[in-house]
Formats: C-alpha cells, structure tokens, sequence
C-alpha cells in the first residue's frame, strides 16, 4: 500500500529485457497477464470479484475500481478507461495515462482479463493519439483505443 517511482518500474523493465534477452513490450505483455491472473487474483481478489460478472460489465467498472484505491491513496494518478459497446461481442475500450510506454502492458491486463472470464479474446490496437493539452489537469490526452472482441 505505498506508492513507488515510476523509474522503478521502467528500470526493472529494462533490466528483465537484458536479463531475459527479450523485448521491453513483450515484458510488459507477460507481467500484466500475470498481473491478473495471480497477483490481483492473491491481493485484491475480492475488489476483483466485485468489480463485474461479465467482462463487459468489468471494462466498465475500470475506473471506480482504480477511484478506490485513489481514495485510500490520493496521490496516484491511475489511468482513466472509457468504453464503447461496439457490437454485442465487440468492446472499444480508450485507456488514458500520462505514463509513456505501457501499452503493452494494456494488452497483457486485457489478456488475463479474457481468461478470467474464459472469454476468446482478440484485442486489436486501433488509434494512438498524444494530443497533449486535453484533460491537463490529470492527464497529458494520451489516448489510446482498443477494440475487444
Ligand atoms: C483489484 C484490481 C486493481 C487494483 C487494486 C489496481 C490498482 C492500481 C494502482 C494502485 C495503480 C498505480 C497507480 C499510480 O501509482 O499512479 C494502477 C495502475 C494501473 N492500472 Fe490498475 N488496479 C487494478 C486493476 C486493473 C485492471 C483490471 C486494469 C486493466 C486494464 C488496470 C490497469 C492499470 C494500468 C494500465 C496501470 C498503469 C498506470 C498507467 O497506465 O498510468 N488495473 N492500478
């Protein structure tokens, strides 16, 4: 429950990547996974639990989950989602940070998330934006899409 730079982060990225003789994303891609299925899973299974029966209704509820942890630690500064029912097996979901460099680690989360709820997933990146001078306020407007079918 305490908050870390985000060098910290970055660095053990870069020093798995050498260690490992592995890209950076695909790094990321495999920790958020596992993020999911064994660490929230061990740490924050009961948030997780209550956080939607469905994946649908789980994307949707990604904001309120991080505005909790917020409210125990207000000096984070968690991304923000947004979701867009594209069909009824298709989700666009808009990730927001003002990180550089995590979405990959975007994806890894999405696929232990389709796991979680045994769910077949493709996710597709679809735009990426860094149109700086939106939401200055929390967030530098670096927007990226996703479409989850
Ligand atoms: C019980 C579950 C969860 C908890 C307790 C949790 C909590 C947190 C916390 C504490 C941070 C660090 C924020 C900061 O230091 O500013 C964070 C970051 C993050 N969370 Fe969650 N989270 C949860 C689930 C998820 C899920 C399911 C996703 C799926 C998309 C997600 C996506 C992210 C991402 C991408 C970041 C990195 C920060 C950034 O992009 O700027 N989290 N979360």
């Amino acid at each position: 429950m305490q908050s870390y730079p985000d060098e910290l982060t970055y660095d053990l990225v870069g020093a798995a990547s050498e260690v490992l003789e592995l890209e950076p994303a695909a790094i990321l891609e495999a920790f958020g996974e596992y993020w999911i299925l064994y660490t929230a899973e061990e740490g924050y299974g009961e948030m997780l639990a209550l956080s939607g029966s469905t994946l649908a209704e789980f994307l949707g509820n990604l904001n309120l989950l991080h505005e909790r942890i917020t409210n125990i630690m207000p000096q984070l500064k968690p991304p923000k989602f947004s979701t867009k029912e594209i069909s009824e097996n298709q989700v666009e979901l808009t990730y927001e940070s003002d990180r550089d460099g995590l979405t990959s680690m975007v994806v890894g989360l999405l696929r232990g998330l389709g796991k979680r709820f045994g769910k077949n997933c493709e996710i597709n990146q679809t735009e990426f934006r860094a149109d700086s001078g939106k939401d200055v306020l929390m967030f530098l407007g670096k927007k990226i899409n996703f479409i989850i079918e």
